[in-house]
């Protein structure tokens, strides 16, 4: 009964984002910091987490909606939005830094004029940023689609993406 009660109290939330949220959160909630592999179980079901599934994992997790909030938008790697067909992670650590990866980062994003968390107007690709992708040795260090890429130049990211669009 009160469960009944807890439910109509939530915000409403399309029947795909309900499923998936509580087909995480009733596998991985008994789990100790279990609010983390949920964020990362909701993103993985759904490709972001959408800021209607809060209020329920906030429920199921018995935290505020506030506490979990917070933690999405402190970790970067949580979308907030549905990502565009390809995910291209760019990396800001040390070793590509040094290497050349602001010039390659100031590339792509005026190559695909979106900055870092936008996704291209036609919806083909969102830009992440990440921080190491344990590819240093071949630095500076791209992943799209979870596909490693290492010493990316400008140049060859520019080749790469007229491959792709042919
Ligand atoms: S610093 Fe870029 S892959 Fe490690």
């Amino acid at each position: 009964m009160k469960r009944a009660i807890d439910i109509a109290m939530l915000p409403a939330i399309p029947e795909h984002i309900r499923v998936a949220v509580l087909e995480v959160t009733t596998r991985l909630k008994g789990t100790p910091g279990a609010l983390l592999p949920i964020l990362h179980g909701v993103q993985d079901a759904l490709g972001y987490v959408p800021e209607e599934a809060t209020p329920l994992i906030a429920r199921e997790m018995n935290l505020s909606r506030a506490d979990v909030h917070g933690v999405i938008s402190f970790y970067h790697y949580f979308r907030q939005q549905p990502a565009g067909r390809h995910v291209i992670q760019l990396c800001r650590a040390e070793s590509c830094q040094a290497m050349g990866a602001v010039a390659l980062e100031q590339h792509v994003k005026r190559r695909l004029a979106v900055d870092f968390h936008q996704t291209t107007s036609d919806g083909a690709y969102t830009l992440e940023p990440v921080y190491c992708l344990g590819n240093c040795a071949c630095s500076p260090a791209m992943m799209v689609d979870g596909e490693l890429k290492g010493r990316m130049t400008p140049e060859r990211f520019d080749a790469w993406l007229e491959a792709e669009s042919t």
